[in-house]
């Protein structure tokens, strides 16, 4: 269904911050180049932003090197940069609105979802990390001898991050927050698209009380500013979000320099199982959600949705009521749940794999167009009669199109679920105990969400099996991509004990 206003709903918030920030200032680029960001709405230019190159990405790490080896941040109490971060949290609270409608504007996300759970969730996920902030430990271990050994968790140093435009506040909010927990500096680049929500909330971070130079903010190109750090000399560690192409350019490029240790969060093609007990209209329902969700542009989306036989004719036929049911339009107005894609190479991306499912042998059984020739709107599509082999079931569409695809019994699901390239997540609809414990250790997946899907909670880690990544982020484990570890050992002279 489409629901679009006649004119573009005029966003309730204006842009204020287009520069790189660097050293805890809003400053031009060194080169005076700009790049417009756009509103995939129209594809009008909504800003120029300021473009970083090696250049600005050399100052940009000069100062958090300055930040880490001079202080005062990694030399702050705990309980100091946990205040800060709390403050910060609070201070995205108070302006979650014009967040919200920023990272809409740049974004496409419908505004009811990034003002009601997207800013809430990263005010949520700082107060996680601010907490932890007071309470990172080493230990002291019983070595086999009179030692005194303690295992100290020193930070890291610099961090450079590179994120992703899928979603751009809360990628910047996974990474800064643990890594300011623990008392690293950082340098981190937002994604060409989507530049604005990162610069917004960084001034309310200085405004929280961050020293300079502690978080370096960068927009720019992949292959310019995006390499400047992956292959920098003196940053100590790297954290990406992003494709997996681009992950083995930057893992390359980690390793050709310094060999930083790198945490990559990739793509992936996740199954979403549906058994034959399920309630069919739940997992309907569930499985659009999985997929559809964000515009269909999720690392962890349900992709590769898999039906029991006894089930499937049913399920797709519910599917596609759904699939037609879907509001697209304005993702300012209220009750949208589908906006535009974000950019017009991700549109034709999805156009290309939509052709390439018709081609394949696939059955359309809804959408398949794009809508209309302003902006960058594609219709919730439907194949069924989906093949493992097909394109459109083995590679990342990154967009809203499902694949529903037929199944007979358990061993035959474990083994196509992970007959994939890719382990980021899996989604099962069961009630049967057995089959549920049978896939929970089956499925070489880094998250099995049972009955639900895409629930992100911060202490919840999330990562992937083989290529969708190495390591995890959130929760405890997001502490240790930022976290060195120093053994001292030490002689005792008559102990007390051992
Ligand atoms: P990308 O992986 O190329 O870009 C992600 C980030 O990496 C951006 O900040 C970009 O500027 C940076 N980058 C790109 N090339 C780089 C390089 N040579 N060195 C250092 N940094 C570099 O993803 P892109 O091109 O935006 O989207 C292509 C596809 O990637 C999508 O269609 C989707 O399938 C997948 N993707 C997966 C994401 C995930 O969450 N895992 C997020 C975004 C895209
Ligand atoms: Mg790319």
């Amino acid at each position: 269904m489409f629901s679009m206003a006649a004119e573009p709903i005029t966003p309730p918030v204006e842009v204020h911050h287009t520069q790189l920030l660097i050293d805890g200032k809003f400053v031009d680029s060194a080169s005076g180049k700009t790049f417009p960001t756009l509103d995939p709405r129209t594809g009008e230019v909504i800003a120029h932003v300021a473009e970083a190159d090696l250049e600005d990405v050399n100052r940009a790490v000069s100062a958090a090197r300055k930040a880490f080896d001079e202080g005062p941040w990694p030399k702050m109490t705990g309980y100091e940069r946990s205040h800060i971060l709390y403050r910060f949290a609070d201070l995205i609270e108070k302006h979650n609105d014009e967040i919200a409608a920023l990272e809409t504007w740049n974004s496409g996300k419908p505004y009811e979802h990034t003002s009601q759970k997207e800013v809430p969730l990263v005010t949520r996920l700082m107060r996680y990390y601010a907490g932890w902030a007071d309470k990172i430990h080493g230990l002291t271990v019983p070595a086999d001898g009179p030692y005194h050994v303690q295992v100290l968790h020193e930070p890291i140093g610099v961090a450079g991050q590179i994120i992703p435009w899928n979603f751009p506040l809360m990628m910047f909010a996974w990474k800064v927050g643990p890594a300011l927990a623990c008392g690293n500096t950082i340098v981190l680049k937002t994604a060409e698209q989507t530049p604005l929500s990162a610069l917004y909330v960084s001034k309310l971070l200085h405004e929280a009380g961050l020293p300079a130079g502690v978080l370096n903010v960068v927009s720019g190109f992949g292959p310019t500013a995006g390499a400047a750090i992956a292959s920098h000399m003196d940053i100590d560690k790297l954290v990406f979000t992003g494709s997996t192409v681009t992950g083995k350019i930057v893992l390359e490029l980690a390793a050709r320099s310094n060999l930083k240790p790198a945490t990559l969060e990739l793509g992936g093609k996740s199954p979403m199982i549906v058994m034959d007990d399920a309630d069919i209209d739940q997992a309907v329902e569930l499985a659009h959600f999985a997929l559809f969700f964000n515009q269909g542009q999720c690392c962890c989306a349900g992709s590769r949705t898999f039906v029991h036989e006894r089930v499937y004719d049913e399920f797709v036929e519910k599917s596609k009521a759904h699939a037609l049911k879907r509001i697209v339009g304005d993702p300012f107005k209220n009750g949208v749940q589908q906006g535009p894609q974000v950019d017009e190479k991700q549109l034709n991306k999805i156009m290309h794999y939509i052709e390439s499912g018709i081609n394949s042998g696939a059955t359309l059984v809804a959408g398949g167009n794009r809508i209309g020739n302003k902006g960058f709107y594609v219709q919730p599509t439907v194949f069924s009669d989906v093949k493992d082999e097909m394109a459109i079931a083995r590679e990342d569409i990154f967009g809203p199109v499902q694949s529903i695809l037929k199944f007979k019994d358990l061993d035959e699901i474990i083994r196509r679920a992970n007959a994939t390239e890719y382990g980021l997540a899996a989604g099962v609809f069961t009630n049967n105990m057995n089959t549920a414990n049978t896939l929970m250790r089956a499925l070489r997946v880094g998250t099995v969400w049972f009955n639900c899907f895409h629930v992100f909670d911060p202490t919840i880690p999330f990562g992937g099996y083989k290529m969708s990544g190495q390591g995890r982020e959130k929760g405890i484990d997001s502490l240790k991509n930022y976290l060195q570890v120093k053994a001292v050992v030490t002689p005792l002279k008559n102990p007390a004990w051992l």
